[in-house]
């Protein structure tokens, strides 16, 4: 099985785009123009996936640039959870049904962003339509599944520990073929054990590995 970034999920990397109204009105709608699709499509993105993308932002009203993911994480694609509401409400709904490699446009009305209020970290301003170039790169099963833990935890004693997923994250690491310093290493794994092992046994039981197991779906 591709086995994918997982360990964002782990240490909880939630965007600036994180905090989101839920608003019950959605009669406004978003606006999705596919720029590109790639001439192969072997899986569309659905909710619940981890997703890799990079998306840029521009507000609707002087086309200024208010987020860029390549300038964050050294240019990193950023992973999510798709349609869960680790981003806004539009870009949950403007990700969806897409292959790796497509490339859309999307104009995202107010309520399905930051609405009324808008969004000071980011200076989005009240009311503001937004939008979006993204640019989807890949698409694995959801975290937080049982085949994630299962590949995680070696020796197969349902639980995880600092040397297992040391493991993974230098894995994952060379996956992606970008160098990171050892001291880089160490602070993600000091931060998975801060966010997931809530006993702070320094073990990661399957229960607190499975504490967003109901985000999935
Ligand atoms: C935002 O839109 C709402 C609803 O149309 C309106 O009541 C409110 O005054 C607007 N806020 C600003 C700051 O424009």
């Amino acid at each position: 099985m591709h086995f994918s970034l997982r360990y964002i999920f782990l240490i909880q990397a939630f965007s600036l785009l994180t905090s989101c109204e839920k608003s019950e009105i959605e009669e406004e709608k978003i606006k999705i123009e596919v720029v590109h699709v790639p001439s192969v499509c072997t899986q569309k993105s659905k909710r619940g996936d981890l997703v890799n993308a990079h998306y840029d932002g521009f507000l609707a009203t002087d086309l200024s640039k208010f987020y860029c993911s390549r300038s964050e994480r050294d240019g990193h694609p950023k992973w999510f959870v798709l349609g869960v509401g680790q981003v806004i409400k539009g870009l949950d709904i403007a990700l969806m049904d897409m292959c790796p490699g497509e490339k859309r446009k999307v104009v995202i009305p107010p309520s399905l962003a930051y609405g009324e209020q808008g969004y000071v970290l980011d200076k989005i301003p009240p009311n503001a339509t937004l939008i979006f170039e993204i640019e989807l790169y890949g698409i694995s099963k959801g975290p937080r599944s049982v085949e994630a833990f299962q590949q995680i935890d070696m020796n197969n004693d349902n639980q995880l520990s600092k040397e297992e997923i040391s493991h993974y994250l230098t894995e994952e690491f060379r996956k992606d073929g970008k160098q990171r310093a050892p001291s880089e290493h160490g602070r993600i794994l000091t931060d998975i054990f801060k966010k997931n092992d809530h006993n702070n046994d320094g073990i990661i039981s399957a229960k607190e590995y499975n504490v967003y197991r109901h985000d999935e779906l």
